[in-house]
């Protein structure tokens, strides 16, 4: 049980790169690790025995590299026993994790046929079988190709390979049984940085929750039937998600649900009773404000559900009833994949109080294929192209009305988050109760206007800040002609308000490397905010 990386793209320190992977696989093994990469024509290999823990791979830059973290079947722990392996001539470095279980034989043949072997490993027989089938396989392009199939069935037992190849500058893998994943990104790694990946983590993390959290759903609906009261209480996006939800459980199970934020709820404790029930929302699970809530709830004898990202964190241990978000580890302090998975397990609990979960888990189904078609077709660059065009501007707008107020909060902070753009979100009824007189030539306003009831008076009100020479950004299914960009997005009924989070998300991200921000660390925040 071995963790292998492999690694070929434009980052020149793909040591770096790899030695980092394999710190975050080490828990599949910690006997010894190595890496090599492949520089001026010749594989460079750094081999230790025991964990990573603060060691550099001293060598030399290349964008090519391959890297092991060992859990020792086949020889003892020492180093000559580490991987990568290298073949007799030099130029193949291979790692492996599995069990070659004919590796004697095919051993003996090889050192019958002139192979030098260093070690006692199986997975060096290996790359002096690739060696052969190298020497036997036609040069060109797909040589390695080639010869990694030719080697790779001649083994037996449950296995996966990488190989590095110093005169084609190539990698190649196979596996059989044992896991291998591929990843591929625009800048040869995966994703240039944590909020472009966990972005594009939503359409899978939305299939997983539609397929798999039905069970979940389930229980946290009894609770609510259960309870004469119920208050969703959470900060920044999770406190939008909270808020979102108070229009999904009105207008799916018509169900009362009290929204407050978290730094206030403590305020309002008063109107908890005992047979209420506290649903806190939060990514960490460590945010105190959300915490103290809890804690002041349960002063006053309510029952406390938890949807939490961060399983085994103080809100999960804290309450009665636990929601995982299943997103998976989110490590870009700005919350996305993680608002989505809020908005699909609740979304899906609304419906279940009315005896319709599939329904809610087909809408999920669809959302994420919506979401996967924004990201990889036109409106992309349509979104990148947006950004481009105002990221000069320092104050941005959003409006939304009914279950697109909410979105309007989010999207707005997510641009604040991201670009520090001063962006502010409105209920689109509340702009001429004052904040239009901030509309001046060009201030750009993103208006969410989905295909519902609420689309005539969003569009009036859209209307009404063009006529102040407003710059519209349109995110609807429907086109406009008072849009001086048009965002579409699919209509996919009360899950339109989850899916119009994602150009929101893009927008903030292209503002803020337009204007040169570190999107995953910005300035003055935290990922989990401990501190009152
Ligand atoms: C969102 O992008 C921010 N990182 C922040 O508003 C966050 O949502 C808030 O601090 C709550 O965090 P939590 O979900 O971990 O409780």
């Amino acid at each position: 049980m071995c963790g292998i990386f492999g690694y070929v793209g434009s980052d020149q320190d793909a040591a770096a790169v790899v030695l980092r992977a394999l710190k975050k696989l080490e828990y599949r093994g910690y006997d010894s690790w190595g890496v090599a990469v492949a520089s001026d024509g010749g594989a460079f290999l750094e081999r230790r025995v025991g964990k990573i823990g603060e060691a550099v791979a001293a060598l030399p830059a290349s964008p090519i590299g391959l890297g092991h973290t060992r859990w020792a079947t086949h020889g003892g722990v020492t180093q000559p026993n580490a991987h990568p392996h290298l073949d007799c001539a030099g130029r193949l470095a291979l790692v492996h994790n599995g069990i070659v279980t004919n590796y004697r034989e095919l051993r003996a043949g090889l050192i019958q046929a002139g192979h030098r072997f260093g070690s006692e490993t199986d997975t060096e027989v290996v790359v002096h079988l690739l060696e052969d089938c190298l020497s036997q396989t036609l040069a060109g392009p797909d040589q390695l190709a080639v010869a990694t199939i030719a080697a790779f069935r001649q083994l037996e037992g449950l296995n996966a390979i990488a190989v590095l190849d110093v005169d084609s500058g190539q990698l190649a893998a196979a596996k059989s049984g044992s896991p291998l994943v591929l990843g591929w990104g625009e800048h040869g790694n995966m994703y240039p940085d944590y909020m472009t990946k966990e972005i594009h983590e939503q359409p899978a993390m939305l299939r997983q929750i539609a397929d798999s959290w039905r069970h979940h759903a389930c229980r946290l609906a009894a609770r609510l039937r259960d309870a004469d009261d119920i208050f969703l209480v959470g900060c920044g996006t999770a406190g939008h998600a909270a808020l979102a939800a108070q229009y999904l459980f009105a207008r799916i199970a018509g169900r009362r649900v009290t929204f407050a934020t978290g730094s206030e709820f403590p305020y309002l404790r008063d109107f908890v009773g005992e047979n209420a029930l506290v649903v806190a929302l939060s990514q960490s699970g460590e945010t105190i404000d959300v915490i103290d809530s809890v804690k002041a709830a349960r002063e006053r004898g309510a029952r406390v559900a938890a949807m939490v990202n961060v399983e085994g964190s103080t809100l999960w241990r804290m309450a009665d009833e636990r929601v995982p978000l299943g997103a998976g580890p989110e490590r870009c302090v700005l919350a996305t994949k993680s608002f989505s998975a809020k908005l699909a397990i609740l979304l899906m609990t609304a419906y279940e109080l009315t005896g319709k979960i599939d329904v809610g888990e087909a809408l999920v189904r669809q959302t994420a294929d919506e979401i996967e078609r924004l990201l990889t077709d036109h409106r992309h660059d349509l979104i990148r192209g947006i950004a481009e065009d105002i990221y000069g501007r320092d104050h941005l707008f959003v409006i939304g009305r009914g279950p697109s107020y909410p979105l309007a909060l989010e999207a707005a902070l997510k641009v604040k988050e991201a670009s520090y753009v001063h962006a502010e979100g409105f209920a689109g009824g509340e702009l001429k109760h004052g904040v239009i007189a901030l509309i001046e030539p060009g201030t750009p306003c993103l208006v969410l206007a989905p295909r519902d009831e609420t689309y005539a008076d969003i569009m009036s009100g859209a209307m009404e800040v063009k006529a102040r020479g407003a710059l519209l950004i349109g995110v609807s299914p429907e086109p406009d002609e008072a849009f001086d960009h048009h965002i579409p997005i699919a209509d996919v009924g009360p899950a339109t308000a989850m899916l119009s989070a994602v150009p929101a998300q893009l927008l903030g991200y292209y503002l803020a490397l337009r204007r040169g921000h570190d999107p995953d660390k910005p300035r003055n925040l935290a990922k989990s905010v401990t501190v009152k």
